[in-house]
């Protein structure tokens, strides 16, 4: 068989084939053996540079036509199955049976997922969400909450200062050590009765290691009005644990210290791992400290012009970070802040 009877067969094969197709998705079948790389066409074509100049005439001629021919009825097809499918080169290669490309989405990250958690318990219970400057003067973070400038406390709080006291006496500016400062610049405005939380970043100039960065989260709190007592203090840190941890995990509290409150007081929680019973996490104790309280000390009240022989509150500070870093068992606090979304996409 000459090569144009060959290509004159392949011309009736190729259509009547073509010409049974009914599924869109057959189409690249067929383009692929009839019109491509290694279609008996395309064969013929490269081969056309090895026959004599008579035959290269003849057979090119009629192996191009063919290939045009092919390629219109090809596009005869496509239309009137109702679909365009991609073509060998790519143009006007749409697919609208494929699913469209989701744009990606962001999410919160787990630090402000737990504090909307907790600001939602302590605003159901009646408290109101406000929040605070980050840069913050010396006198709210320290004079103000009964420590002053020799007071020992203040080198508990590694502070990492913006402008220390010059010469002239001018007002030290810092970063804020926790978010007590704003129990001060809350009840400046506000006057008993109120209840508000503080969510916020806090700076404290610490080396760096699985449990302590430079820079973390507090949520404070502070209710202000007459006959307010330990008990209630009590009541509403015991509810807050039972809501957020669990009605079945025990919470208890122990004196502590802090200037800006009398009598101080520390909250722990059963151990999350152990359940009580000693384990490594807490230290054999079966107890985690999970926040700093206490009664306002009347020297706060009084500075802020409140009479304290009329009104007494309750204050706490809680450490957001180690709160999840216990509920999911994370091990380094810096995987909060690494912004490696491997670690922030599972939240
Ligand atoms: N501000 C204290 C701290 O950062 C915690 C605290 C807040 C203690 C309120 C008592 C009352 O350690």
């Amino acid at each position: 068989m000459s090569i144009l009877e060959q290509l004159e067969e392949l011309k009736t094969q190729a259509v009547t084939e073509l010409d049974a197709i009914d599924d869109p998705k057959q189409l690249d079948l067929w383009r692929v053996q009839y019109m491509g790389k290694k279609s008996r066409l395309n064969e013929v074509l490269r081969g056309l540079a090895a026959l004599s100049i008579e035959e290269k005439k003849t057979v090119g001629a009629t192996a191009n036509q063919l290939k045009l021919e092919l390629e219109s009825a090809l596009k005869e097809k496509e239309l009137s199955l109702g679909e365009k499918v991609i073509s060998a080169k790519g143009e006007d290669a749409i697919d609208i049976s494929l699913p469209g490309r989701k744009p990606p989405l962001g999410q919160l990250h787990p630090i402000s997922q737990v504090i909307d958690e907790m600001c939602k318990i302590f605003v159901s219970m009646g408290f109101q969400a406000v929040e605070g400057p980050e840069v913050e003067w010396d006198y709210y973070n320290f004079d103000m909450l009964n420590i002053p400038k020799e007071h020992p406390a203040r080198d508990n709080m590694q502070t990492l200062w913006v402008d220390y006291e010059n010469e002239k006496g001018e007002r030290p500016m810092l970063l804020r050590t926790h978010t007590s400062p704003m129990q001060v610049r809350v009840m400046e405005k506000i006057k008993p009765p109120l209840r508000i939380v503080v969510p916020g970043k806090v700076y404290r100039y610490e080396a760096i290691d699985a449990t302590h960065i430079p820079m973390f989260t507090q949520i404070e709190g502070l209710a202000v009005d007459k006959g307010i007592t330990l008990a209630d203090l009590k009541g509403t840190l015991y509810e807050f644990a039972r809501r957020y941890f669990g009605s079945d995990r025990k919470a208890r509290f122990r004196c502590d210290f802090f200037p800006f409150v009398e009598p101080g007081v520390e909250m722990s929680i059963e151990c999350i791992v152990c359940k009580g019973a000693g384990c490594r996490l807490c230290s054999n104790s079966g107890w985690l400290e999970i926040l700093g309280a206490g009664m306002v000390h009347p020297r706060v009240l009084e500075g802020v012009g409140i009479d304290s022989t009329v009104y007494s509150g309750f204050a706490f500070g809680m450490g957001i970070e180690r709160i999840p870093m216990l509920r999911y068992g994370i091990d380094d606090i810096r995987l909060f802040y690494g912004g490696d979304l491997r670690f922030l996409r599972q939240f």
